[in-house]
């Protein structure tokens, strides 16, 4: 049986710096370019959340868009929205990249959340940057 999907759009502006100190600081300049400025920057993210609509999800404790937009505001929005990415406590030892920002936001997302039920996560960081994830396995666990 199909089973649809329902897509939420989330926004915070939050600072970052791409800085890895693996790298000298020459690396670092060549790797992440102008993404390195000591300075920092920011960007206007963008958040989408894809879930399996309620009604088609073998789950009675299904969540709506009511409770998705709670959940999403709570850990996500609230966390992130005009803070240094390099700050929080999950970036300590990883750069803040799209890539690992939109696994982190899934990692937050998919605990309060039943089995199967996230879909995907997206991240647009800029106009032509977009960063996804879907999980490692239907079902499976990260851990
Ligand atoms: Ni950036």
């Amino acid at each position: 049986m199909g089973q649809g999907s329902i897509t939420r759009r989330y926004r915070f502006c939050a600072a970052h710096r791409l800085h890895t100190d693996h790298l000298s600081v020459e690396e670092n300049r060549v790797v992440f370019g102008k993404c390195n400025n000591p300075n920092g920057h920011g960007h206007n993210y963008v958040v989408l959340v894809t879930i399996g609509c309620p009604s088609t999800v073998q789950s009675r404790q299904a969540v709506g868009i009511d409770e998705l937009d709670r959940i999403a505001t709570e850990r996500i929005v609230n966390r992130f929205d005009h803070h240094d990415l390099n700050q929080d406590p999950e970036f300590a030892t990883q750069t803040t990249t799209g890539e690992n920002l939109v696994l982190l936001i899934w990692d937050l997302l998919v605990p309060q959340i039943p089995d199967g039920q996230l879909k995907k996560v997206a991240v647009i960081e800029t106009r032509d940057n977009y960063f996804e994830y879907m999980g490692a396995a239907p079902f499976a666990a990260r851990s």
